[in-house]
């Protein structure tokens, strides 16, 4: 059959002798489950075209070997403020250091994740693509940055970064055999791209009153969707502009927002793609370069070639505040022109399918700050807390996370670390549990600002407590006294036991704040090797690498 004789191809090419072997490396590096799912992907792809592949994460990937990779594609994220994300760490550092070897031959090409509302949009990508070409690799197709919404991108991406593969490699195997292999991949229903119309079946405040906060939990119905989830998984949400906001930027613009539009939806009115298609807030980087190509404004162009000012003139501002600032008369396709397509929102789930069935639970921090003379508010958070009703309908789809999950083995203790919102997926993993027939050990670690008032799903864990379930859970609250009181200091006054946790097999969770919590709980959990292990920092670093390597430190961290 053709298969077979694509593989005898294949097998060819990697004994012929002279001739390189056309096997293609893919390095991919994330703390989300994006770049992994990218990298199989690829793979796939690529396997279809008679391409031998091999996949590696980068943070077990030994920085050495990468010397005897011919042909290279790294899929990589950026962590919050443009640095590596921990599992493409030492790689990232390898290529920028001394030791860093001669790589004149190989070909590769990066494919970059990141976030286009930071300002160091995809910066590892960037840096990765950067090194590599120093150390004289020929790049054989160009670099591919992603937003949040990366589907599209990723995939033209792997189209062309293929098709110059094949070009440059020695012996691809005929069309016509592709062709023959390629079979179909099974699409699910519902995706980022075709998300479902979730109904909305309760919504609930959390926050007592007089609570300086405002988080609510949602539950909605996903029934006839075939959508499935596990616990540590997300759930995309798609928001709407409020007709406030988009009232205010019509006035402006001096627009009445019934003129037709080419939306990236289609022909429609100016008013239905401002509410649906693109957003009004924030700013981001992409739309303010936009803005000021089109208008020209020398004033913009000074601002953007200093990124700390950039980072400053984005900080609480939107797409009205640069309208208003700035004198230009804005024709409606050029307005959309600048604006960032809507883009859902990733929520952490609060549920466990097994437990729930059709629903899909989540906990949602409602974002509202003033800056600039305007009450702001968040896209999505206040979609959900203000403009949709219990029975309306919301856009989801299910994204996967495989890089936050329960241990596989059912009796694994586990180490929860959650404040605020970022206790989600834990409600999800004590539902999870309560229904399996094993249960290991599992403590919780959760904070938020005052105990009368936010103690998310107080009573749900008093019940686990007191079932046996929760075998410890140790709070913060960080307003209710004169010091700051918070998750990490938890921690440390009970190191001798986490560490002895830790000894046992217990898996590690932390989910919440990238910018500061996280760092400081890592830190903390660093102090507590070192005290109770008497060891050296560089050990504990060792241990801490252990521990992400065997998939028992895991983050969801935004
Ligand atoms: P704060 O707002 O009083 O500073 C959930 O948002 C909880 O996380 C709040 O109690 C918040 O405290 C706390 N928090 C803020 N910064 C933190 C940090 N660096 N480490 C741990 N918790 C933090």
């Amino acid at each position: 059959t053709s298969a077979e004789a694509v593989q005898q191809n294949a097998t060819a090419t990697t004994t012929a002798g002279a001739s390189r072997p056309q096997k293609l490396h893919i390095l991919f590096g994330s703390h989300t489950g994006n770049s992994e799912g990218l990298a199989e992907n690829l793979a796939t792809r690529a396997k279809e075209k008679g391409i031998e592949t091999e996949v590696s994460d980068m943070a077990s990937f030994k920085a050495r070997n990468l010397k005897k990779i011919d042909n290279l594609a790294v899929i990589v994220s950026t962590h919050g403020l443009g640095e590596p994300p921990v599992q493409a760490e030492d790689l990232y550092n390898f290529i920028h250091s001394k030791k860093a070897p001669d790589l004149s031959h190989m070909k590769f090409s990066v494919l970059a994740l990141g976030d286009s509302s930071y300002v160091d949009f995809c910066q590892t990508g960037k840096d990765f693509d950067a090194a590599l070409e120093k150390l004289g690799a020929e790049r054989i197709g160009p670099r591919q940055d992603c937003d949040v919404d990366y589907e599209e991108d990723a995939e033209a991406w792997q189209e062309k970064f293929l098709d110059a593969f094949a070009e440059t490699s020695v012996e691809a195997p005929s069309a016509e055999a592709q062709s023959e292999i390629a079979a179909p991949k099974a699409e699910a229903k519902y995706s980022r791209k075709n998300p479902f119309e979730a109904t909305i079946i309760e919504k609930i405040k959390l926050n007592g009153r007089g609570s300086s906060k405002e988080t609510i939990h949602l539950e909605l119905d996903l029934e006839g969707s075939g959508l499935t989830y596990e616990p540590g998984d997300a759930l995309g949400v798609y928001g709407a502009n409020s007709s406030t906001l988009i009232d205010e930027v019509l006035k402006a613009t001096k627009l009445s927002g019934n003129e037709e539009v080419e939306s990236h939806k289609g022909k429609k009115s100016l008013n239905e793609a401002l509410t649906y298609d693109y957003e009004l807030t924030p700013l981001s980087r992409l739309s303010l370069t936009k803005y000021a190509e089109l208008t020209g404004s020398t004033k913009l162009e000074d601002l953007l070639s200093d990124n700390d000012k950039v980072l400053e003139y984005l900080t609480g501002r939107d797409i009205l505040d640069l309208i208003q600032e700035e004198s230009y008369k804005l024709k409606p396709d050029e307005l959309i022109s600048v604006l960032r397509k809507n883009t859902p929102r990733m929520y952490s789930i609060a549920s466990s399918q097994q437990a729930v069935e059709d629903e899909v639970h989540l906990l949602v921090s409602v974002v509202r700050y003033n800056a600039f003379g305007r009450d702001k508010e968040g896209h999505c958070s206040t979609t959900l807390a203000d403009r949709l009703k219990v029975d309306d309908k919301v856009k989801v789809f299910v994204d996967k996370n495989s890089r936050f999950k329960l241990p596989q083995n059912p009796d694994a203790p586990v180490i929860m670390v959650g404040p605020g919102t970022g206790v989600a997926p834990f409600r999800a993993f004590m539902q999870h549990r309560e229904l399996a027939e094993k249960k290991g050990k599992s403590w919780l670690f959760f904070g938020d600002r005052n105990f009368r008032t936010d103690f998310l799903y107080q009573t749900e864990w008093q019940q686990y407590l007191k079932e046996g379930l929760l075998t410890k859970a140790d709070v913060a609250f960080s307003r209710d006294q004169q010091e700051k009181l918070y998750v990490q200091h938890r921690m440390l006054e009970n190191g001798k036991e986490l560490y002895e946790w830790l000894e046992e097999g217990a898996h590690f969770y932390v989910c919440g704040d990238a910018k500061r919590m996280a760092k400081d709980v890592d830190n903390a959990l660093r102090e507590i090797i070192q005290q109770q292990g008497g060891v050296t920092p560089e050990k504990a670093e060792e241990y801490i690498k252990y521990l992400q390597v065997s998939k028992r430190y895991q983050t969801d961290i935004y």
